[in-house]
């Protein structure tokens, strides 16, 4: 099993050092993995002044999967688009296919207090966002900037889904749903747009082959209400590039720390991209303050969606759970009566509790 390695800026190389380490571990124990890193993101422009090298694109491109860290950082935020280490990350979902974004919103029993919701809003919470992300309007054409006709200057992009691009994601979401408690919640905006009310039509026609699903669509506005009103509602929820991109940060606040959240970008073959659903959080880089855990897991998503080791995956995610409830926390999930550790620290903590 050949792995990338894009650590990356920011926090990233620091996360990405505990979940190769957990990796590793496994490793002892026979699992046969391979890790090679090259630079991402703003690493990336630094070295070869490109956020996506090719040279960084072939390894990716060869590997079964790759692991990212975070990308970005106030040093590059100066730069034109092309070279921003977001244009890295955004270029490398494209290259690689990875049309299928998982990103899961489980709350540990053990951090309901961290949330910012009432315990009873949000204990037992587990929701799988499947959000779009290599169409939408984030890659959508036209577009760019123009003056109007009364030499105003106006910026425009283009909304956009193609019929076999909403099938597809569709089929995740209703594949995803089967194995879990088969209700999927389609998001989208279709009392206005076109493209969602193509999406709409197009997500019941694939419903049609799940009976055993129970499709529900919303409003994303009402989603969004939804996800803080009531978030147990949720089972799965599938929605565009977008919309998705924005619930996702909602719902990861319910879980008390968006460091807690991983997440896998799949292609057709689950070949996947694996990458804590957080930031490059500059203010805490290079300070051993920073949650590893969303990486860990997201390691572990890596297990079980590309490489099928399903108990190698749930090993992880048990470690995960027992330094928890051995009390270890990072600064953003510590709370008074709990054990504040660092990043490094708290990624010894998950092999020492793999290894128990
Ligand atoms: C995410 C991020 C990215 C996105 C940015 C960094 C381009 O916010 O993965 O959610 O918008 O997809
Ligand atoms: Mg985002």
């Amino acid at each position: 099993m050949k792995i990338a390695v894009l650590a990356g800026d920011g926090i990233g190389p620091e996360i990405v050092a505990q979940a190769v380490k957990v990796l590793e571990a496994l490793g002892r124990d026979g699992l046969k993995l391979e890790v090679e890193e090259a630079p991402f993101g703003g690493a990336g422009f630094d070295a070869h002044g490109d956020p996506l090298p090719e040279p960084t694109l072939k390894l990716a491109q060869a590997a079964d999967a790759v692991l990212c860290g975070a990308v970005g950082g106030p040093k590059y935020d100066a730069l034109p688009r092309p070279q921003r280490p977001e244009q890295g990350i955004l270029r490398i979902r494209k290259e690689l296919g990875l049309f299928a974004n998982l990103r899961p919103a489980v709350l540990f029993p053990e951090l309901v207090g961290v949330s910012s919701l009432k315990p009873e809003v949000v204990s037992g919470l587990d929701i799988m966002i499947v959000r779009e992300l290599i169409g939408d309007i984030y890659f959508g054409e036209p577009r760019g900037r123009r003056a109007n006709a009364r030499s105003e200057r106006e910026g425009f992009d283009t909304m956009l889904y193609s019929e076999p691009e909403i099938r597809r994601i569709a089929e995740i979401g209703f594949t995803t749903a089967v194995k879990r408690n088969r209700k999927l919640c389609s998001v989208d905006k279709e009392n206005v747009l076109e493209t969602s009310r193509l999406w709409r039509e197009v997500v019941s026609d694939v419903g049609k082959k799940y009976p055993q699903v129970e499709l529900t669509h919303l409003y994303v506005d009402n989603a969004a209400m939804q996800l803080v009103r009531a978030p147990k509602q949720f089972d799965v929820i599938v929605t565009g590039n977008l919309f998705g991109d924005i619930l996702s940060d909602e719902a990861s606040m319910l879980t008390g720390s968006i460091g807690m959240l991983p997440s896998a970008s799949l292609d057709a073959k689950a070949k996947g991209l694996y990458e804590p659903v957080h930031g490059s959080a500059p203010d805490i880089a290079g300070k051993n303050l920073a949650n590893p855990l969303a990486t860990i897991l997201s390691s572990a998503m890596m297990l079980r969606y590309t490489f099928s080791q399903e108990a190698a995956a749930r090993r992880i995610e048990a470690a995960v759970k027992k330094v928890l409830a051995q009390g270890y926390r990072t600064p953003d999930i510590h709370e008074p009566g709990t054990r504040k550790v660092g990043t490094v620290e708290m990624g010894d903590a998950v092999v020492a509790a793999l290894q128990s």
